[in-house]
């Protein structure tokens, strides 16, 4: 009917055109539609038995649509009183490997009687150093904005009477500071707003499609002996070889590069690694480093330990972690910093440090400044250590709970 109709306004010549046009119309329009479902259904994210991310190609990692467990509140926390969790994460023996272990999804995040002290060290910081210390790539925005989008479900939940999630983002409950990162007003990074919460410093790294992860956002205020500047993206393995991570390529490369592919959002993983400092200044060591702005190698600095008193113990907690949706991979960064002597008046603690520090291959001597403290460190260890021996805390009594 319709076509006959159509016939009378043309010619007669067109007519059998006009038909086949007409007739492969809805071919095209079935086409068209199923293009544009199949494109959305590639965003919305999939149950993993579907999404089948361990098989993907590198770099293109499909929205899953896990959620990361729920936590109960973290037991009896006060900001006032809470203490650090004591890591004491050295053994008898040492040997360099990945050093991760499992972790259960509810200890994520960790915030204690310190939160103010690094709180207001790291305001301090992103002030003054803004892009130098935070940034994220284009490529980033969406695991950046994920990651706040997981803090907002996690912290209101584990630290109650800290955190509230508010309807476009997170507030904090102590300070009264509020982000609003869901506002269309908003403009700032949204590793801003990771500074702003947490202890942690945080690193997100992005897959690529020669399956290399680079560091593409984050915040790094606190690190100590490095600056994010040298190394925001870069890969990690350029991160290991410029930093002369000790045994890199033989012990840690293809491990670090299977486990980082394989890794599922359901994981939590976290390592420790400890050294020491000259000086009590969480975010930059300048008694050995230098200047931090006119920084450019490790432990260039001259100054050598000259008594005991002055040594800083510092300990990091790593965690790791996938993002379902976007794929990348978030590094949260804490740092546990105490003075030496003290950790030496725990039981066990000065022999099993002695003993891991001198288990340290040559690499790892000059990687951790061993030259700098030693004829401070060592015999003071080895006082303490006879010293508890004599009182009856002998390795044999020492019951190995790693990681204290
Ligand atoms: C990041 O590094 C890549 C690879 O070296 C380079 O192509 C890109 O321009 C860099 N991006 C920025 C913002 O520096
Ligand atoms: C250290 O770890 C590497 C890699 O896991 C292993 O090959 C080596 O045997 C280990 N060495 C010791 C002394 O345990
Ligand atoms: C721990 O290891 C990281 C590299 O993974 C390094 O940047 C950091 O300086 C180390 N920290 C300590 C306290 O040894
Ligand atoms: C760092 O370098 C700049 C420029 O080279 C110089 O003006 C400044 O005095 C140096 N700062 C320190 C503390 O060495």
């Amino acid at each position: 009917m319709f076509i006959q109709e159509l016939g009378q306004f043309i010619d007669l010549q067109n007519k059998s055109q006009i038909l086949l046009l007409l007739s492969i119309f809805p071919i095209i329009s079935i086409l068209v539609t199923s293009y544009l479902k199949f494109f959305h259904d590639s965003k919305k994210p999939l149950p993993a038995h579907k999404a089948k991310n361990k098989q993907r190609k590198p770099g293109h990692w499909k929205p899953e649509d896990y959620k990361f467990p729920i936590p109960p509140p973290y037991p009896n926390f006060d900001l006032k009183k809470t203490d650090p969790i004591p890591y004491r994460a050295f053994k008898h023996k040492f040997n360099i490997t990945m050093g991760i272990k499992n972790t259960h999804p509810h200890d994520w995040l960790e915030i204690d009687n310190q939160w103010y002290k690094y709180h207001d060290l790291k305001v301090k910081r992103v002030a003054e150093k803004g892009e130098k210390n935070m940034k994220t790539l284009p490529q980033s925005q969406d695991a950046a904005f994920e990651l706040l989008d997981e803090f907002r479900e996690y912290l209101p939940e584990r630290y109650p009477s800290m955190f509230k999630k508010i309807p476009l983002g997170i507030e904090n409950l102590q300070t009264g500071e509020i982000f609003d990162y869901k506002s269309p007003n908003w403009d700032k990074d949204p590793m801003y707003v990771t500074a702003h919460l947490i202890q942690d410093d945080v690193a997100i790294m992005t897959e690529e499609e020669d399956g290399q992860y680079r560091f593409t956002s984050g915040s790094i205020q606190l690190a100590g002996s490095w600056r994010f500047r040298d190394k925001f993206n870069t890969t990690l393995s350029e991160i290991h070889y410029n930093a002369n991570v000790p045994k890199y390529e033989s012990n840690l490369k293809k491990s670090m590069e299977k486990f980082f592919f394989n890794m599922t959002p359901e994981q939590l993983v976290v390592r420790y690694n400890y050294s020491f400092q000259m000086d009590d200044n969480l975010d930059w060591a300048v008694s050995t480093l230098g200047d931090e702005e006119n920084h450019t190698y490790r432990f260039t600095g001259s100054l050598k330990a000259q008594t005991i008193d002055g040594i800083m113990y510092r300990s990091e907690r790593q965690s790791l972690r996938r993002l379902p949706k976007s794929g990348a991979i978030v590094f949260t960064i804490r740092t546990y910093f105490l003075p030496l002597t003290q950790i030496c008046q725990e039981p066990f603690v000065p022999k099993r440090l002695l003993n891991s520090i001198n288990n340290w291959d040559p690499d790892s001597q000059v990687y951790k400044g061993l030259i700098k403290w030693k004829d401070i460190v060592l015999p003071y260890l080895e006082e303490k250590a006879k010293e508890q021996e004599d009182q009856g805390y002998t390795v044999e009594k020492e019951k190995l709970n790693f990681p204290f």
